[in-house]
């Protein structure tokens, strides 16, 4: 396999972990980098946050060497926060900042960041261009199609490679259309034709089949798998695998299955106690495609501690 980059930093394979708050944590990650995944990201990080002392960068960030390269995103529409962020997580042992201009949610566009940036191309240019100033390390950012619709995708992919930007990330839907609807593919297609950076296509791959369509309808240079992850790190070595042999995997099994969620709860255990609900949310992600899931996922929905939860997954998975 040829190396791929993203500026100076070597990315071993083309399958890229997206940031998914409340469940792209450090443990998760760390599984994920198990099943081959080459690059992950943090869950979004608020530069304003860090930048008011609001929260504490070493809480929002945890820089171990089982989970490098590691690219920490960060969210907002100051550039003076976004540029101190992200100086503060170079310092903390980052190894690219992503920023994120590209999640629809209500809080964020009332205050013109996240995907509502988009509308706002003269601000799109001054972050990223700030922000590739500010740190020595690569600098990414993860854009939509648009806010409302996809005419200015190309406009703005080039303004993000003219502003210094080491690679773009595409979530091939607008941002009004949230996670409804289908991605469209044809847009990423649009912008890695338009720009010499590396492009990371993003949007409804889920499954190895999926995640090699999109390299070879695209041309994207990595695919970033988001919801398909979620109780499913095997997706990653399932690409793989289709990637170097062209041959599907078997799907992992039950035991498989329980193996990892029980890792997962010892790895998590190695860096802070788990949190019940980010468990629960795990386990119903472990549980989607097993026979007889729904039965199990009631129990599931049940239990009241983390020691029931540990319990259930320990008896009961194997031969569902
Ligand atoms: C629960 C959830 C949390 C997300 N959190 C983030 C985030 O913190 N930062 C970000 O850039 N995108 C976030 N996203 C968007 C994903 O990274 C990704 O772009 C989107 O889910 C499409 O990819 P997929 O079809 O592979 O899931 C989130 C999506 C979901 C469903």
């Amino acid at each position: 396999m040829t190396a791929l980059h993203i500026g100076n930093v070597k990315i071993k394979n083309p399958f890229i972990l997206a940031p998914l708050a409340n469940f792209t944590d450090l443990p998760f990650r760390i599984l994920c980098r198990k099943y081959g995944v080459a690059l992950a990201v943090t869950e979004m990080i608020d530069a304003e946050g860090i930048f008011h002392d609001k929260y504490k960068i070493k809480e929002e960030f945890t820089n171990v060497k089982e989970d490098r390269p590691i690219s920490a995103q960060i969210v907002g529409s100051n550039p003076d926060a976004m540029v101190y962020s992200a100086k503060a997580l170079q310092k903390e042992g980052a190894d690219i900042i992503d920023i994120n201009m590209g999640c629809p949610s209500f809080k964020l566009s009332k205050k013109g960041a996240g995907a509502k940036i988009l509308d706002n191309i003269e601000l799109i240019h001054k972050i990223v261009t700030l922000t590739v100033k500010s740190v020595k390390i690569p600098v990414t950012v993860k854009i939509r199609a648009g806010w409302n619709d996809d005419k200015n995708a190309v406009k703005i992919a080039k303004t993000i490679e003219k502003a210094g930007a080491s690679a773009i990330t595409i979530h091939a839907r607008t941002g009004k259309m949230k996670f409804r609807g289908k991605a469209d593919w044809t847009i990423i297609k649009k912008i890695k034709k338009a720009v010499k950076i590396p492009v990371i296509g993003n949007g409804d791959v889920r499954s190895a089949e999926d995640a090699i369509d999109m390299l070879k309808k695209t041309g994207c240079d990595f695919v970033m798998i988001g919801r398909a992850s979620v109780g499913n790190p095997f997706i990653f070595r399932e690409c793989l695998h289709y990637f170097k042999s062209n041959k599907l995997l078997k799907p992992a099994t039950p035991g498989e299955r329980r193996d990892a969620f029980l890792e997962l709860w010892n790895i998590s255990k190695k860096y802070y106690e788990p949190e019940f609900s980010r468990f629960k949310l795990y386990s119903y992600g472990f549980t989607k495609t097993l026979k007889g899931g729904k039965f199990f996922r009631e129990k599931i929905s049940n239990t009241k501690t983390l020691d029931e939860l540990k319990e259930l997954i320990e008896n009961s998975f194997v031969g569902m």
